[in-house]
């Protein structure tokens, strides 16, 4: 697993942004729920951040990608409106322990 950071290092209704693998990741809160998606859109394959750690729109409501301004459910990753309306961010699989957000890289998932 790989550390990602404290569960207090991300606060209500903000995303924080990981580089630490060679596949970047992203992790929103939302009504005290932790999300962990790829940071990759499905339109282009590119990052969605429009500077460091801000993955969502104005109102914090939607995860938002700054290309063409797509907008996905934080929830589910399903994209509500933009060029790819009806695909899905990918899910990172994730766990918390003892207070601290761990990725667990793929290849963990499979074995
Ligand atoms: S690259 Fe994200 S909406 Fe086009």
């Amino acid at each position: 697993m790989i550390e990602l950071c404290s569960v207090h290092d991300l606060n209500e209704g903000e995303s924080l942004g990981f580089n630490i693998t060679d596949k970047p990741v992203f992790a929103v809160r939302k009504d005290g729920d932790i999300f962990v998606y790829h940071n990759e859109c499905p339109h282009l394959s590119v990052e969605l951040e429009f500077q460091e750690n801000d993955f969502l729109d104005l109102d914090g409501a939607l995860i938002q990608c700054s290309t063409h301004g797509a907008l996905f459910e934080i929830e589910t990753g399903h994209c509500l409106s933009g060029p790819c309306q009806g695909d899905y961010l990918k899910p990172a699989e994730f766990t918390v322990r003892d207070e601290v957000l761990y990725l667990v890289p793929e290849k963990e998932i499979s074995t």
